[in-house]
């Protein structure tokens, strides 16, 4: 694993009590939290191993709030929750919960805090998140916030899986210092590519690539970030240039959920931006291929059988860094005996 200079104990590394957005995670927490990740998956090896993971956390309950349609982070999330013995509940539509009979969302959260240890949330509006956790904060039960996607704003978790993924996609050429990664497809409703962003300013030497057409460019917010925090960056709309240019190529799908008008999508010629058979000569030989998930049409099945692409690794991998990330919120991650740090 490549580590930041400063070596840290694990005592020092702050323990988050929400996870709400990308930015509030430092390098040390990052080289963390892959540790930790790389250090939990081994006790899926063993029985004994398993059982010890379930029984770190068996005496707490999860729920699972997600309004907005998910597979990946909410089977990852549950999953996760099942390996660290956390007994789950769900909500997967409003409509069928008391916010039907007109109850506020606010209420329907800060009900769903007097059951459980920890709320995991997915919802379409950018910002609730931060709120709910506001609102819980000032009660006298405040229980920790994990966002799992907030409209097209952020999505901290992912990002956590694709570093997580990158960095062990490295480990054997330095690690993501110093890499290129470029980014594909509609960089400006991707609420990864934003999170995914916002973590790579803690790699010295990275330079990223935005390759998307005119109309999906990234937003000005994004752009002012990586200026900010001196980040080498390109817009391009030469897909074939920056995927031969790239370390990581992380493609993304069009966000047409978002459409201000239905179907608006549609008029993008997007056909350029898609990853067949035919462009992996293109690529550098050590090259990777991610991808949040779910996919379109933006990378043909016959990649899948490539070695460089890692994307359905990526989906193992946020099982695995979801567990870690809520033994650290839980405060049972000192319960894993780490190798030195
Ligand atoms: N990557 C991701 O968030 O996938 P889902 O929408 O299936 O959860």
């Amino acid at each position: 694993m490549s580590t930041s200079d400063s070596k840290l104990m694990r005592g020092d590394i702050p323990r988050p009590f929400h996870v709400l957005k990308a930015r509030q995670f430092d390098r040390p927490f990052l080289d963390y939290l892959c540790l930790l990740t790389d250090t939990i998956r081994k006790f899926d090896k063993t029985t004994a191993g398993l059982k010890y993971l379930q029984s770190l956390l068996s005496h707490k309950r999860a729920m699972l709030y997600f309004t907005q349609p998910s597979t990946r982070t909410f089977l990852s999330f549950q999953s996760a929750c099942h390996i660290l013995g956390i007994k789950s509940s769900e909500i997967r539509d409003a409509s069928i919960s008391s916010e039907r009979k007109g109850e506020s969302i606010e209420d329907s959260l800060r009900t769903f805090s007097s059951y459980v240890d920890l709320i995991i949330m997915r919802s379409p509006v950018a910002g609730l998140c931060d709120h709910i956790a506001d609102l819980l904060d000032a009660t006298d039960r405040p229980v920790s916030i994990i966002n799992a996607g907030s409209g097209p704003d952020e999505h901290p978790t992912q990002a956590l899986l694709d570093i997580y993924t990158l960095n062990r996609s490295f480990i054997k050429s330095g690690g993501i210092e110093g890499k290129t990664i470029c980014m594909v497809g509609d960089l400006k409703r991707g609420r990864t590519v934003r999170s995914l962003s916002q973590l790579l300013i803690n790699y010295p030497g990275i330079k990223l690539i935005y390759s998307s057409p005119k109309e999906f460019n990234i937003e000005a917010d994004l752009k002012k970030m990586l200026i900010e925090h001196k980040i080498s960056f390109e817009e391009t709309d030469d897909f074939i240039d920056a995927i031969g240019s790239s370390d990581a190529v992380y493609m993304t799908r069009i966000q047409d959920e978002y459409d201000s008008v239905a179907g608006a999508s549609k008029a993008v010629d997007t056909s350029k931006f898609r990853m067949s058979g035919q462009h992996l000569k293109y690529l550098k030989p050590n090259a990777i291929i991610m991808h949040p998930m779910p996919r379109r049409e933006e990378i043909a099945p016959e990649v899948d059988h490539d070695p460089k692409a890692k994307y359905w690794r990526q989906e193992r991998n946020g099982m695995w860094t979801r567990t870690a990330l809520i033994t650290m919120l839980l405060g049972v991650d000192n319960h894993i005996a780490l190798p030195d740090f």
